[in-house]
């Protein structure tokens, strides 16, 4: 393993109002990891990814991304980084089609006097998402529809896809597999363990202990704000993992 992380979070603390969501909290991943970030509804999961994409700044703690301090970036130069986020809430765009919501913030646009004029390059980025979805192995049933016409499985495949699709470095999912049915799960499993294979960097929440047996190198648990353990998959269980989260098992060197 190498020693410097792709990702580190450092004794991040994030307060919203009277609540503390984020304790101190810490997290690593290395290149070409599969971490799974677990914890009990509410232990800052979801702020700690939106602390480390720029979505939230933090109040304190650090961030660094190849070792370079990223706290307080913009999302879109996290972005830039090759870091892309699969969000609980998906934050796609309901009335645009398969197609749009891939290129979602980076619409191509026609060449020459059209595209200056602003007219979108949509019959190559609608061939272009056909090629995307097939490549990761994602049926959608009508590319051509509002995305809200789409099942909440088929959205989650989207917002996926376009995730895997952008990030050259490291992608974060917050819980992709939640409205996901067992066949689909099983392809979105595939497609991390793809993304492994190309030598990324995947960051899983997910509350789903067999799929995280089946697909993550590492567990990290959050409880209350804080990492309560770091895990070795392999040399784990179930009864361990839960222990953790809550709070009726302690890691001796948790940080
Ligand atoms: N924007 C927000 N405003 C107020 N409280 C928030 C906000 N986001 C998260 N929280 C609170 O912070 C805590 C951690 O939430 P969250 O990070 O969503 O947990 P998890 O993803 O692990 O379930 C919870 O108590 C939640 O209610
Ligand atoms: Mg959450």
């Amino acid at each position: 393993m190498t020693t410097t992380p792709l990702l580190e979070a450092r004794e991040v603390t994030k307060r919203f109002g009277a609540v503390e969501a984020l304790r101190g909290a810490s997290f690593q991943i290395f290149p070409g990891e599969v971490v799974a970030l677990m914890g009990d509804n509410g232990a800052g999961k979801s702020t700690l990814i939106k602390t480390i994409c720029g979505v939230n700044s933090p109040d304190g703690g650090e961030v660094r991304f190849e070792g370079r301090s990223i706290a307080g970036w913009h999302p879109k130069a996290v972005q830039a980084l090759g870091i892309e986020t699969v969000y609980q809430d998906l934050a796609l765009a309901p009335d645009l089609d398969t197609p749009a919501n891939l290129f979602l913030g980076r619409e191509r646009l026609k060449p020459g006097i059209l595209g200056a004029l602003g007219v979108l390059a949509k019959k190559s980025m609608r061939a272009e998402a056909s090629q995307v979805l097939k490549d990761l192995s994602v049926k959608i049933k009508d590319e051509t529809a509002p995305i809200s016409n789409l099942s909440g499985g088929q959205q989650q495949s989207v917002a996926v896809a376009r995730a895997v699709s952008w990030a050259d470095k490291l992608v974060i999912m917050d819980e992709p597999t939640a409205a996901l049915g067992v066949p689909q799960t099983q392809a979105v499993l595939a497609l991390i363990d793809r993304v492994r294979d190309s030598g990324r960097s995947v960051v899983l929440i997910s509350h789903s202990l067999p799929d995280v047996m089946q697909v993550a190198d590492r567990i990290e648990v959050l409880r209350l704000g804080r990492r309560v353990a770091q895990l070795v998959t392999r040399e784990t269980n179930e009864e361990q993992i839960v222990g953790a989260m809550t709070g009726a098992w302690t890691q001796e060197v948790a940080a």
